[in-house]
Parts: structure tokens; sequence; C-alpha cells
């Protein structure tokens, strides 16, 4: 199904060259990348969207799935001249930026996963998925989603980073049920993705807080390894102290991490687009 109108989108920064795309993680939207975009070194183009059912972002009547989150930033950044991009998602973001270099290899120009896997779901984690869906469904809130952040965020955060627990504690309440629910089932049907990486020879940055319980360093080196098969370029930044929200707990290692994989990038020859 094609939508009709497009994702909220936000140039978190101005710049030339390639434009670094953020995807934000669940359940949240692109407030989630702010500080990290304002940590990159100037003239580096960043555009933050809104993935389906989160921050600005209506549902369209689609089934729930990635492949379609991954075409709706596909089609929304064509739309706006971008036809090419350095894609960068943390967690769900990862995973709809791997469904966009799978089903688009020509937009995408590098790839960073930040605090995510290439891995689908086990069928325990499906389970607990469809539950919690059902759960916002039925009481139309997001009371199921709202103790996130103690696993979002590390030990750390939690003793000197207090002020991000009700940061991200109101950007998941403003979150519509609806978009959590839909996006609780795309991401229990997310296949997975990892002989994409083995075939992805471009620039990638894998990131990951080394303090992270849902995406654990394992999956960041699974990855890694996956790409490395390709040929790629690849970096592997463990950040200390961070979790689940690296860009949000440490907003300046992460920025680093992408300012270099912009810069891996740029130095390569420029790919054509269609928009050529
Ligand atoms: C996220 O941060 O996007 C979530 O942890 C993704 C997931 O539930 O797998």
């Amino acid at each position: 199904m094609t939508r009709t109108t497009p994702l909220n989108t936000i140039d978190l920064r101005t710049g030339g060259g390639l434009p670094l795309v953020l995807l934000h993680g669940f359940p949240l939207d692109v407030r989630m990348w702010s500080a990290c975009a304002m940590a990159l070194p100037p003239g580096i183009r960043a555009i933050g969207v809104d993935l389906p059912g989160a921050g600005h972002s209506d549902l369209d009547g689609a089934r729930p799935a990635l492949e379609h989150s991954a075409e709706c930033v596909h089609d929304t950044l064509r739309g706006m001249g971008v036809g090419n991009a350095i894609v960068v998602g943390l967690s769900l973001g990862g995973y709809v930026a791997l469904a966009l270099a799978d089903l688009y290899p020509d937009f995408v120009s590098g790839l960073g996963l930040v605090d995510t896997k290439s891995v689908a779901d086990t069928d325990e984690v499906r389970a607990k998925r469809r539950r919690i869906a059902n759960a916002v469904e039925e009481s139309q809130t997001v009371d199921a989603v709202l103790g996130m952040p103690a696993v979002l965020l590390s030990e750390v955060s939690a003793a000197e980073r207090r002020n991000l627990f009700p940061v991200l504690e109101s950007w998941i309440r403003s979150q519509s049920p609806a978009g959590v629910a839909w996006t609780q089932r795309a991401m229990a049907a997310r296949p997975d993705r990892t002989a994409v990486l083995e075939k992805f020879d471009l620039p990638v940055a894998v990131v990951v807080g080394a303090q992270d319980v849902l995406s654990p360093r394992d999956e960041a080196e699974h990855m890694a390894a996956a790409a490395r098969t390709a040929g790629a370029d690849v970096t592997l930044t463990e950040i200390p102290g961070v979790g689940h929200m690296a860009p949000v707990e440490d907003p300046q290692a992460v920025a680093d991490a992408l300012a270099d994989l912009h810069q891996r990038v740029q130095a390569r020859p420029r790919r054509r687009t269609l928009l050529d």
C-alpha cells in the first residue's frame, strides 16, 4: 500500500553532502535524536523522520510491516529530493534501516546501526509483543510501555543522568496507542536481515552501549562480522556507561561515530541516483 501523505521529517541540522537520515527507536519519535544531531560537526545535514504511527506521522491503514515503514521513509525522502542517504537507526530504527538497504539498495550509501540487531525475534519475544499490542489496543493507553525507561537506560544513567527518566517517559506518553500496537506487530513480523549486511559493501558504523541489555554487544559483533564478509568498511564502537539509548545518554560519543561514518562515505566516489 502506497502512502498518500509523507512522513513527518525535521531538518535537525543543515549542511551539504549526503544527509544522515536518523530513524528513532520504540516507543519514541524523532526527538530522541535531537541532542545527538546538535553534537555533530557543523556542515553535516541530518534529517530526523517520525516512522509511521510515531510522533507526528500517522498510520495510513497499512498492515503492520517494517517493509511498509521502509517504503514510507524512502518515498518521503525521495519526495524531498534526496536520492541517496546515510541511513542511521536506533533499535527499531535499525530494523527499518536494514529493511531500506534490503528493498532500496541504491538509496543507502552507508549504514549506522545503533543499539540494534539484524536477527529476527524469538517466539517468546513475538508472543510478548502481541500481548503488549493487545493491552495497548484494549486500554487505548500506552500504559503497557510506560515502564520502558528502566530497561532502556543504563545503571550509570540511573545514577548520574536521572533527568533522562522523565524526559523519556514524557516522549512515550505522547505516542498514540494505535501506533504503539502497530509497531509492536510490525517488529514481531520482521525477518532475520543478517544476509542484507552480508551483501552490503559500503561503509557501516555499528554502535552499542556497553550496558545495553536489549541489543547487547554480541548482536553488534554479529552485525559487524556479517558486513565485513561483504568487504564493507566497518567500525564497531562500544560506548561505556550507556544502555539502549546511546544517542540520548551520550550524544557526543554517538555523534563522533556518525561523523566518522559520514566522512568515510563522503571519501568514496559519488553514486549516481535516479534523481541525477
Ligand atoms: C527499541 O528501542 O526500538 C526497541 O527496543 C526495539 C524492540 O522492541 O525490539
